[in-house]
């Protein structure tokens, strides 16, 4: 029978052995953070590569040298202030970041500032103001469209973008004939609004909403 001190000395042996192939493999990443590279890796860090965005925010100019990394949300809210959109899920899922980009509804996390040169951007904050409010915001309140209202601005964006889209003859997933002009029935309301999430479920009132601004013909 082997010496238990025989099975100790194997055991300690593997462990050192192991330590050693581990520091060996650590050897290239400490020679990467010695004193003569981290110079170019603290200039990438602190120069990122910027780029000139122009373009037309509710009918006002804009125009700025930002990092090419910046979406358009983070612009809207973090350059300009407008806070009117929202950020919800940062990752194309919710909704709540939609605005008008030269007529058509889009995420606006998904998209970068960058890709926008020259366009025309609405925000809710285009569409109407307290006051003076745009018929479908007016609607969202009649109807108590909203509870919590993180989702509206950008619930309210795609229904206008959407009613739209069917003025234009635009057909939606659920359009029988994509060649006819589209009906305004429920079920295209409902799935033209399916990318836009309320996390409070104020659906229904959303959806009388949008139909009072359509004419009822839902
Ligand atoms: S924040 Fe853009 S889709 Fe959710
Ligand atoms: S009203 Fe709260 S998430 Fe839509």
């Amino acid at each position: 029978m082997q010496d238990t001190s025989d099975i100790d000395q194997t055991r300690r042996n593997v462990l050192i052995a192991g330590a050693l192939s581990a520091s060996a493999a650590a050897v290239p990443i400490a020679a990467a953070q010695s004193p003569s590279n981290s110079t170019s890796t603290a200039q990438t860090t602190l120069n990122p590569v910027t780029g000139k965005v122009s373009l037309t925010v509710n009918g006002s100019r804009f125009e700025k040298d930002v990092d090419t990394r910046t979406t358009l949300l983070d612009l809207l809210r973090e350059h300009m202030h407008l806070n009117g959109t929202k950020k919800g899920c940062d990752q194309g899922q919710c909704g709540a970041c939609t605005v008008i980009v030269d007529g058509r509804r889009i995420n606006s996390c998904l998209s970068l500032a960058i890709m926008h040169e020259g366009a025309q951007v609405t925000t809710i904050e285009g569409l109407g103001q307290p006051g003076k409010l745009h018929p479908m915001q007016a609607a969202f309140i009649k109807h108590d469209g909203y509870q919590c209202g993180y989702c509206t601005p950008g619930q309210i964006c795609s229904a206008v973008a959407a009613l739209d889209e069917v003025k234009q003859g635009i057909p939606s997933h659920v359009s029988g004939d994509l060649t006819a002009q589209p009906m305004l029935s429920l079920d295209e309301l409902r799935e033209r609004m399916s990318g836009n999430i309320c996390r409070c479920g104020a659906y229904s009132n959303i959806v009388d909403a949008i139909n009072e601004v359509a004419g009822g013909r839902a």
